[in-house]
């Protein structure tokens, strides 16, 4: 299995995704403000692995911190989240790792912990949140196989697999589950531009494991739709409303309106930690907006005139009634979302 992220004494082990396919490399991020760069500079993406490595990235910066008092370490624990939480607005699951880690540091100070156990405690936790990642995606995928057919064609769109999570993935998750229990499925993935997680990314972590896959251009999933080669969608998420609206990668919201115009079931597969109950409805979820570089360009060439600006929103909002059920680790929520997330949640 490919270890997208790890904890090492030396400090955070990730893979540098902004090098797939062509470099496998690991180097390992030994300071929280390296952690913190390497999520807005995406060596580690997708909602899932992004907090796991914030988590990390706390844990990090509280073991290694000068402080003396219990009072500095308190403020250098609001200043590391900070610098953390700053780093990416979308993925909900940044802030409820920070949260999680919070939430411990304050039980440990108020029963009066010295620095080094929370710091001990901290990286339990950070651990944790990463083995349960993986846990949650192989419960997801049990719960989401079963809708899938016994054979066909799965498009998807970005990259939702085990380089997005701690490991296995959430929509990939689903597909891994259904092959391994014997269903004949082939995966077309979105190349998704600009950043192109699905032909670097989900192309490369599929090929790995011997999944049939191939890839298209984001404009030619209506016409595979439309000739009757796909039988259902399934994506990853970045943050889920109360009311079932959901945030991913850019163009997933016209590849659900796609499915619908042909009948083809739309899935999202998210753990119950990308699910933001405080928010009513996708019209609250900050959009992260990118640098304009990675629509000018691809690989290092131009392909904008200079001079021409252009717009670079990072994720897309579908809304609930484009979803035909929404896959947990705890198990499948069907419309009206209001209601079946809040019985999830
Ligand atoms: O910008 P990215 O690559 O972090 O965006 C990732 C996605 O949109 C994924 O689909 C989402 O995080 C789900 S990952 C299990």
């Amino acid at each position: 299995m490919i270890k997208t992220i790890e904890w090492t004494d030396e400090g955070v082990r990730m893979i540098d995704q902004r090098k797939l396919p062509t470099v496998e490399e690991y180097p390992v991020f030994s300071t929280y403000m390296d952690v913190a760069e390497a999520i807005r500079s995406m060596v580690v993406r997708g909602a899932p692995a992004i907090g796991v490595a914030a988590a990390m990235g706390v844990a990090l910066g509280v073991r290694d911190s000068k402080a003396r008092t219990t009072a500095d370490l308190k403020r250098d624990f609001d200043h590391i989240s900070n610098v953390i939480s700053a780093t990416r607005p979308t993925a909900v699951n940044l802030f409820w790792a920070v949260e999680r880690m919070k939430r411990v540091f304050d039980r440990m100070v108020t029963e009066k912990a010295d620095h080094k156990t929370i710091a001990t405690r901290l990286i339990e936790e950070a651990i944790a949140i990463l083995n349960e990642d993986i846990e949650n995606n192989k419960r997801m995928g049990q719960f989401g196989q079963a809708l899938l057919p016994d054979s066909g064609t799965i498009l998807t769109h970005c990259n939702a697999g085990a380089l997005a999570t701690a490991g296995y993935g959430t929509a990939l998750g689903v597909i891994r589950a259904a092959i391994e229990n014997g269903k004949r499925l082939h995966v077309i993935a979105d190349e998704t531009r600009p950043f192109l997680q699905g032909a670097r990314l989900t192309a490369w972590e599929l090929w790995k494991d011997d999944i049939d896959v191939r890839v298209i251009a984001d404009n030619m999933a209506g016409s595979f739709m439309r000739l009757g080669l796909i039988d259902a969608v399934i994506v990853g998420a970045d943050r889920i409303a109360a009311n079932g609206d959901v945030a991913n990668k850019i163009g997933t919201y016209p590849v659900a309106v796609l499915a619908r115009q042909h009948d083809i079931p739309f899935y999202v597969a998210a753990p119950i930690s990308t699910l933001d109950m405080k928010i009513p409805d996708g019209s609250h979820i900050p959009i992260e907006q990118r640098d304009p570089l990675e629509v000018t360009h691809i690989g290092g060439v131009r392909m904008v005139p200079e001079g021409v600006n252009v717009f670079n929103p990072a994720f897309d909002v579908t809304p609930n009634h484009l979803v035909t059920a929404i896959i947990t680790e705890l198990g499948v929520a069907r419309p009206p979302y209001l209601e079946s997330l809040r019985c999830l949640s």
